[in-house]
């Protein structure tokens, strides 16, 4: 059996926990913690065993909880790490503790793939290039954005790569998640050399796409909006939609308002976490003008890169068929179960 540590347990951490454990064919060995603060109560609730650094060990005991040992030895007993840090941090635990220990480690999508800080040379996609990922011992996935525009680019490169000039995307970011602490500031703010824009060019080197990014005071979701510029005259909406009927984790959403529309109804349909772990093409907003087609799709921050990781672990791990992850992915996240529900909701 495979056995998998969790280092942190933020937003992304505990989601990863929730589905790695589930997974009867790996020993789950359990989730790191630095702070002692509401989450630590979480993940006991959860029975996930909690590790922290050696240094803080007594610090979690005075507050009295149980701690099944020191985050070294949780990776010492692991075969793989899946790194869900803080921005950033992945570097620094992957100098401290993974190349010591010759740990392999799944990074998130807060790091870099260049520069001095870089923990990996490759950025993950399940769409483009997940059978390349095998036996790979430091990759990187995806952030949401990112993971959501390659979801969205790679079926529409397929059917019709040849035929488009350029792609132009301008990411409307959430400024926190909805678990998050952090006030929302009231402004909109912009990002003057948005990361996603060469992220994305990591994994589909030859497309011409443009990023724009901002962020703006809501805890919901992303919405991208896509501008895709062909050479002649662009497909019309139906067939255009066509491309996406069978797409893995894209639902086709027809009369959705906006991004709290979708995370409130995952909400109350008692999806896990009040997550969709999906992009959602808005029909309705698609428009085709001459050479132009234009869209809005949505993106499940915080989901969307669960089922990804999950994914990205099976064709580093085991080497398995993407149908066959497909499958077993599904299995855990019930993405199909999702979309057809969320499709039934917002039926235009
Ligand atoms: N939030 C999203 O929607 C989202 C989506 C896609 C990708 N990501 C990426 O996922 C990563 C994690 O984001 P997040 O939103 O989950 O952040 P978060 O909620 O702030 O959680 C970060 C976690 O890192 C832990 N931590 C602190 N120092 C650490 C260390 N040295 N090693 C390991 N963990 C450490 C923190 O522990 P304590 O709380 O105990 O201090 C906390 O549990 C980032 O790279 C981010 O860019 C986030």
């Amino acid at each position: 059996m495979v056995k998998v540590f969790i280092n942190g347990y933020g937003n992304i951490g505990r989601r990863i926990a929730t589905a790695f454990s589930k997974d009867k064919e790996i020993q789950f060995i359990g989730v790191g913690k630095y702070t002692v603060d509401d989450r630590v109560k979480d993940a006991v609730d959860r029975n996930f065993p909690l590790y922290v650094p050696a240094n803080m060990v007594s610090k979690f005991k005075e507050k009295g909880f149980s701690i099944s040992g020191n985050i070294s030895n949780a990776i010492m007993e692991s075969d793989i790490v899946i790194d869900a840090a803080k921005d950033g941090y992945g570097y620094e635990n992957k100098v401290n503790l993974y190349e010591p220990l010759n740990k392999p480690a799944i990074f998130q999508g807060g790091e870099d793939n260049t520069g001095v800080k870089k923990v990996a040379d490759v950025i993950h996609n399940s769409r483009v290039n997940y059978k390349d990922m095998f036996k790979k011992k430091y990759v990187i996935q995806g952030s949401c954005n990112v993971s959501g525009m390659g979801r969205i680019l790679q079926p529409m490169i397929e059917k019709h790569g040849s035929e488009i000039e350029r792609y132009d995307v301008t990411l409307i970011r959430r400024s926190a998640d909805l678990e998050d602490l952090k006030e929302v500031k009231d402004s909109i703010e912009w990002d003057k050399n948005p990361h996603h824009q060469d992220d994305v060019k990591s994994f589909l080197p030859m497309v011409n796409l443009y990023v724009e990014a901002y962020k703006v005071p809501s805890r919901m979701m992303h919405l991208h909006q896509m501008t895709v510029r062909f050479k002649n005259a662009a497909p019309d909406k139906e067939s255009f939609l066509d491309i996406y009927e069978k797409e893995f984790g894209v639902a086709i959403l027809g009369n959705a308002k906006g991004t709290g529309d979708i995370r409130k109804k995952a909400i109350d349909l008692g999806f896990e976490h009040g997550d969709t772990n999906m992009v959602h093409i808005h029909s309705d907003t698609i428009r085709r003008q001459e050479d132009t087609l234009k869209l809005l799709y949505s993106d499940d921050q915080t989901g969307m890169v669960i089922p990804e990781n999950y994914l990205l672990f099976q064709s580093m791990l085991y080497g398995r068929s993407a149908r066959d992850a497909y499958s077993r992915t599904n299995a855990i996240f019930q993405i199909d179960r999702k979309r057809k529900t969320l499709e039934e909701e917002f039926k235009a």
